[in-house]
């Protein structure tokens, strides 16, 4: 099997995507395959100095120990929290779905894990008449579905999955996360119905880490406890799937 290639995506904001990604860059990096990350266009950015800061992505590198630039990891930056084509009507330039596609060929060329995360979900602008779901199409990667492990997430987990479906691309699996920590009815059944209704393959449950939000902000590099807590967490993921590790 090739090294793992995939676009990680979810069933919206806020469902995981960023901890999952630093999951498994944390599991490959551990490994040492020198995984690659992009966050093709992140909105939210705090300014610091002048410069826009974006946490995902920043905390993505950290996870991967890639030290490419941060214009490298994530190319297009806005303040705004709106989805990318949006925030960029008020500040500048949209994201170019060409140049996009040609750092992720770039990157697809060297060896290794490759990890590129989406805004939101695959239905968010991400340019005039440009989806987060024709990034993925167009890149062709396998995508990686994070969704909450708890109530609410088969209806958005099988949306997601027919979407994907519908435009042809390849569904490698999908990630419950476990926000809340808490042992609901929802919890326990999710899974095993995940499995049934989705027709893709389940890579796991990852499990609830609390305070893990602040603590890849403030930098889960190789070698670090969150590092260890992360590589530990996606342990319980079926990486086989994804690709060569
Ligand atoms: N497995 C987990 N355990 C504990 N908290 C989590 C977990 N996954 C996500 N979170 C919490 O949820 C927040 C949002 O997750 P995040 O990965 O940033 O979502 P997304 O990238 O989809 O917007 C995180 O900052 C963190 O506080
Ligand atoms: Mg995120």
């Amino acid at each position: 099997m090739a090294d793992p290639a995939i676009f990680l995506t979810g069933t919206g904001t806020g469902v995981g995507k960023t901890v999952v990604g630093c999951a498994l860059a944390a599991a490959w990096a551990a490994r040492g395959l020198a995984p690659r990350v992009l966050k093709p266009a992140e909105s939210g950015c705090e300014r610091r100095g002048g410069v826009l800061h974006p946490t995902d992505a920043w905390a993505l590198r950290e996870a991967a120990g890639d030290a490419r630039p941060l214009d490298e990891v994530c190319p297009y930056r806005y303040v705004l929290p709106l989805a990318p084509a949006h925030a960029a009507e008020q500040e500048g330039g949209p994201p170019d779905l060409d140049r996009l596609l040609g750092m992720i060929a770039a990157l697809r060329g060297r060896p290794g894990p490759l990890l590129v995360e989406g805004a939101g979900g695959l239905l968010v602008p991400l340019a005039p008449d440009v989806q987060m779901i024709d990034l993925a199409r167009r890149a062709g990667l396998r995508l990686v579905i994070a969704a909450p492990l708890g109530l609410g997430t088969l209806n958005h987990t099988q949306l997601t999955v027919r979407a994907a479906r519908a435009e042809g691309i390849p569904v490698a699996g999908i990630v419950l996360s476990d926000l809340t920590g808490e042992d609901t009815p929802a919890a326990r059944r999710n899974p095993g119905a995940v499995r049934e209704l989705c027709g893709a393959p389940l890579l796991g449950v990852l499990p609830y880490l609390p305070g893990i939000g602040e603590e890849i902000r403030r930098g889960a590099g190789p070698g670090t406890p969150a590092a260890a807590r992360l590589a530990g967490a996606a342990g319980r993921l079926d990486l086989g799937m994804l690709g060569n590790t």
